[in-house]
């Protein structure tokens, strides 16, 4: 649920971005968070709200390449910055490899929280540090699934780290 309302016209900054390669000149209030700005007035609803505070990784975007929580960004503090959501990470003709691997792990059952663990498992896989399944399931922690697919989330990312090698996972990561 987006909790963006239109702020007073004399309140707002500007701030571009590039959002899954598109270029955004906008005028936010400097209260709105990434996550509102995303799901609001760019209606990129893949980005999903759960906590709205930090802790349960639904909001995952990568930012400049880093896995990031959406919703404790200010979007007037990224100024410059370089976003991906869901919406830019793959196409339903043309899937990444993480997304495909979730589909053949079933590694959701609602879904809800399933965009979020996507972007950081290709943000974590970009990192470099995922080297086990031990530290596939640490460095995912943030992101949490209430269904408890975790199993299968964490197999989904082991074959994608498996498949592409070290060397690989800068391309898959991409
Ligand atoms: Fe951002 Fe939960 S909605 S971490
Ligand atoms: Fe339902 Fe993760 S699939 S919260």
């Amino acid at each position: 649920m987006s909790h963006f309302t239109t702020p007073p016209a004399d309140t707002l900054c500007p701030v571009s971005l590039t959002i899954n390669g598109k270029f955004h000149s906008l005028d936010v209030a400097p209260w709105t968070t990434l996550l509102d700005l995303l799901r609001g007035p760019l209606d990129l609803t893949g980005t999903k709200k759960g906590c709205d505070h930090g802790q349960c990784g639904a909001c995952t975007v990568l930012i400049d390449g880093e896995r990031m929580n959406a919703c404790l960004k200010l979007a007037i503090s990224l100024d410059g910055s370089e976003i991906a959501t869901i919406e830019g990470i793959g196409t339903l003709g043309d899937l990444h490899p993480m997304q495909q691997a979730f589909i053949d792990h079933d590694a959701f059952q609602c879904g809800y929280c399933t965009p979020g663990q996507i972007c950081s498992a290709v943000g974590l896989l970009k990192e470099g540090h995922a080297h086990s399944r031990e530290q596939i399931r640490e460095l995912m922690s943030g992101n949490l699934c209430r269904c408890g697919a975790y199993t299968n989330i964490a197999d989904a990312i082991e074959e994608v780290a498996g498949l592409y090698g070290r060397q690989g996972l800068q391309e898959a990561a991409e």
